[in-house]
């Protein structure tokens, strides 16, 4: 087997062991250690003569990007299954492999997806936060009201992976009927879960939640614009574990403010993190994590093994466990 003693690689951040401790093993590793990312100056000298990188979707993997590498970059690893921070026709143009980590964090993130869903639907943060004031004086009979569950229409907007470990839960657990938007058919989720497959506009005004699993794309960007909230019931959920930039937040920010739709689950913010003073952080009808939909032990530990197998894969010259431009 090729070796890839003494090539150099620069990994973005420390990731876990199960797959930084082989790199560090085989490579003449650097690992950036600090909490935050390097800076883009920082990181532009690190990986000048670098063989391989790992990196995170904190980072922009452009045309400069791989000029400051350098002409020997063999492997772009990306600590993510998406990639949308890679440009990956320019990565190939220079026969440059580049990796994603996808499948070990389906589950995980589908859960999480979930536990927006009901959080926002249920009204859970802001109880949370009203026991946690001191304002919780009775049982309320028409206080806290939020959303049924059971039975209802969900709406999953991009049918892969994710997006059908989230249907499968909510048509199992809750009975609901599932609709999806995707470019591509989905015969299993029709076979297994009875989805049907309908236009954006359908699925809009026929989901009582709506679930944003799709690829962030020049055609997904912005897509969640004020035009789309406004074709969604008004006691509809909006949910986004997915890209940030997929929905327009200014539009999504009106119309939680104006009851358009009910309430938002979001794992993902444009940009990221979120500001402080971003008025979506005021609305007591969004419920926000810090794009977390990966972070159980076995998704991340899972993603750190498939992160280091494709770069070194990619500095031996060998095909990546999962590569993203394969030659056609
Ligand atoms: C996380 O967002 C990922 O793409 O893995």
């Amino acid at each position: 087997m090729p070796g890839t003693d003494g090539l150099r690689v620069f990994v973005t951040r420390r990731i876990p062991a199960a797959g930084l401790d082989k790199v560090v093993d085989e490579c003449d590793a650097e690992v950036w250690d600090e909490p935050l990312p390097p800076s883009r100056e920082v990181l532009l000298e690190k990986i000048a003569g670098c063989d391989g990188v790992l990196t995170l979707l904190t980072e922009k993997v452009d045309a400069e990007f791989m000029d400051a590498a350098g002409s020997q970059l063999k492997v772009i690893s990306n600590f993510a299954v998406g990639f949308n921070n890679i440009d990956v026709p320019e990565a190939t143009r220079r026969g440059i492999r580049v990796g994603n980590t996808p499948g070990v964090l389906t589950d995980a993130t589908a859960d999480l997806a979930f536990a927006l869903l009901i959080s926002a639907a249920r009204r859970i943060i802001e109880g949370n936060q009203y026991v946690r004031a001191d304002r919780w004086k009775t049982w309320e009979p028409l206080g806290h009201i939020g959303q049924d569950l059971c039975g209802k229409t969900l709406g999953i907007v991009g049918m892969g992976r994710i997006g059908f470990a989230l249907a499968k839960r909510c048509r199992g657990g809750w009975d609901m009927q599932v609709l999806y938007h995707d470019k591509h058919r989905n015969e299993a989720a029709e076979k297994e879960l009875d989805a049907l497959q309908v236009d954006f506009d359908t699925l809009l005004a026929e989901s009582d939640f709506v679930s944003v699993h799709t690829d962030l794309n020049e055609e997904t960007h912005g897509m969640f614009d004020a035009a789309a909230f406004a074709k969604m019931k008004k006691t509809a959920v909006f949910v986004n574990s997915a890209r940030g930039p997929i929905q327009n937040q200014r539009d999504l920010c009106d119309a939680l403010r104006n009851g358009e739709i009910f309430a938002a689950g979001l794992d993902v913010t444009d940009p990221e993190p979120v500001r402080a003073d971003d008025p979506l952080v005021e609305l007591p009808n969004c419920v926000l994590v810090p794009h977390v939909g990966s972070a159980t032990v076995s998704s991340r530990n899972g993603m750190a093994e498939i992160a280091a197998d494709n770069l070194l894969a990619g500095l031996r010259g060998q095909p990546l466990r999962h590569w993203l431009n394969p030659p056609q």
